[in-house]
């Protein structure tokens, strides 16, 4: 029997893995490492992890005797049954209050379940969220757990070590909530950096398009843009891709072929949004953006025969629309991340679970991808007011939006008059003012509903009481119960 030397077992070697092994060994950490196929162990414990204090295990047996009570094993392999395998292989060596950590892209549902299937056996689970790439695993990632509550207090101080840390010092991690909302907020993360990444691209596309400019002007707009309340990564990476030159001189970015790749996240948020009835529609547009993209070919045969505006032409004040487009951009971009919150509020809900929006907001706002300064004022938010029914109605995102809104209906305007399309740009917008108006025309169509499917409708002097017309002074009986349409 191997002594216990170890604060924490890690399975499987692949970049994300390794990186994360490195980190835990950078802030004292002792970890054990182990992979399936265990010349991999020797080889990672030679070269990348030589010097360090990491010991390796060529067995599930011998990792298990390396580490501490209660032991702490995190996986870091492919989501889907490798996670359920593991966790049958190590259960026979694990015992009461030991704790078994994914940080793979688990699908949520996966992670309710595991964590009840544990909990039976005395086995705490926690899913965790690790976004940042291969870079925030080594340096510093966004972390998001979720689980069994009383696992939190064992990991915290590894995860809140090797997590970023925002520019005020606090770790880019928090516990997150019960069973799979860990999971569930790093779907949620990676739908939302689908609908900034459309965001930009559509307002690259107008400047493009619509204005004329050069890639090094546009570059010099986000630079500027950066500076300000829209400072965050992707701009930043935006600046640095529309700077860049092949060698011939030219702007690389011009000569990518235009069809967007996925691997699925965004999907997942989309058809979730669409379970629990939350219209989180820019998510949605940003998903279908990219399926439209990938339809090369019939876009090249539609451009030949769909005909657009005809001599349209931007005539105004190059200078004060790019600093509407900025304005469209923010404004727009504060619609989406009120759409995620009311998706995770939504969630919570349904799935019973304490979400702590503050600290969501924190964990996004270091270390991953949409990380931004704007996050530091969506946790003040929350900070302010835990109960916060809708993002815009706190009193910062609501004067932002008053402000921006006559650049962002500007934007929109003028890009449906050139014929560029801002799918995201324009449901923010939507989606804005639907949700400012008190009546909407759901009563028409509460009306067509009763009309042809004798569904009922309430009244406004009485919701509650279902009322169904005579509307035609025709035919039978129908009744909802035989005609469901
Ligand atoms: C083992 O390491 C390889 C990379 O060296 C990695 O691709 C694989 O996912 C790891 N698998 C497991 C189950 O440990
Ligand atoms: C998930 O956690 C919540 C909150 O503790 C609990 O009510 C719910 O039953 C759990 N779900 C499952 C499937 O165990
Ligand atoms: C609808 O109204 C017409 C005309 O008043 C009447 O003949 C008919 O029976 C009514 N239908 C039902 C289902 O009540
Ligand atoms: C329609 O259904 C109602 C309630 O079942 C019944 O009272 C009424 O007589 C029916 N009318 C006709 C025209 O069948």
């Amino acid at each position: 029997m191997s002594q216990a030397v170890a604060d924490i077992g890690l399975i499987g070697l692949a970049v994300m893995g390794q990186n994360l092994i490195l980190n835990m060994n950078d802030h004292g950490f002792t970890v054990c490492a182990y992979n399936r196929t265990t010349s991999k162990v020797d080889l990672f414990l030679e070269n990348e992890a030589k010097g360090t204090n990491v010991v390796g295990a060529h067995s599930i047996e011998e990792l298990c005797s390396k580490l501490k009570r209660p032991r702490k094993v995190m996986l870091l392999v492919k989501a889907g049954s490798a996670v359920d395998n593991f966790i049958d292989q190590l259960l026979p060596f694990l015992e009461k209050g030991d704790i078994i950590i994914d940080g793979g892209n688990s699908h949520f549902p996966d992670s309710i379940r595991r964590t009840k299937e544990l909990e039976a056996k005395g086995i705490l689970f926690v899913g965790s969220g690790v976004s940042g790439g291969e870079e925030g695993a080594r340096f510093g990632p966004s972390l998001m757990p979720g689980g069994n509550p009383a696992a939190w207090e064992h990991i915290k101080p590894i995860f809140q070590a090797i997590a970023a840390k925002a520019p005020d010092g606090a770790s880019c991690c928090d516990w997150v909530g019960e069973n799979g909302s860990g999971h569930y907020v790093k779907m949620v993360h990676n739908g939302i950096e689908y609908g900034d990444m459309q965001l930009i691209c559509e307002v690259y596309q107008i400047m493009l398009e619509g204005l004329g400019m050069s890639h090094d002007e546009m570059a010099t707009v986000f630079e500027e843009w950066n500076k300000g309340e829209l400072d965050s990564f992707l701009i930043e990476i935006t600046r640095d891709i529309l700077k860049f030159k092949d060698t011939d001189g030219k702007p690389l970015v011009e000569k990518i072929r235009d069809t967007a790749g996925q691997k699925g996240t965004g999907k997942w948020t989309g058809i979730d949004s669409l379970d629990r009835g939350i219209p989180v529609t820019l998510i949605g547009e940003a998903v279908y953006a990219r399926c439209l993209s990938s339809l090369k070919d019939e876009r090249t045969r539609a451009s030949k025969l769909l005909e657009g505006p005809k001599n349209a032409k931007f005539t105004g004040d190059k200078k004060v629309f790019i600093d509407q487009l900025g304005q469209a951009l923010y404004a727009s971009k504060i619609v989406s991340y009120a759409q995620g919150f009311m998706l995770m509020r939504q969630a919570a809900l349904d799935f019973d679970w304490n979400l702590n929006y503050a600290g969501i907001a924190l964990m996004w706002r270091g270390g991953c991808i949409i990380r931004s300064a704007f996050l530091g004022k969506i946790r003040e938010a929350y900070d302010n007011n835990g109960k916060l029914e809708n993002l815009l109605f706190d009193s910062f995102f609501q004067e932002a939006t008053a402000k921006a809104q006559d650049a962002w209906r500007n934007v929109i305007a003028q890009a449906v008059i050139l014929g560029i399309p801002t799918p995201a740009l324009s449901t923010a917008l939507n989606f804005y003012d639907g949700l400012r108006h008190e009546m909407l025309p759901a009563n028409l169509l509460q009306a067509q509903r009763d009309y042809f499917g004798a569904h009922t409708y309430e009244l406004l002097s009485a919701p509650g009481t279902h009322h169904h017309t005579n509307w035609t002074g025709r035919g039978g009986n129908v009744s909802a119960s035989t005609y469901d349409a």
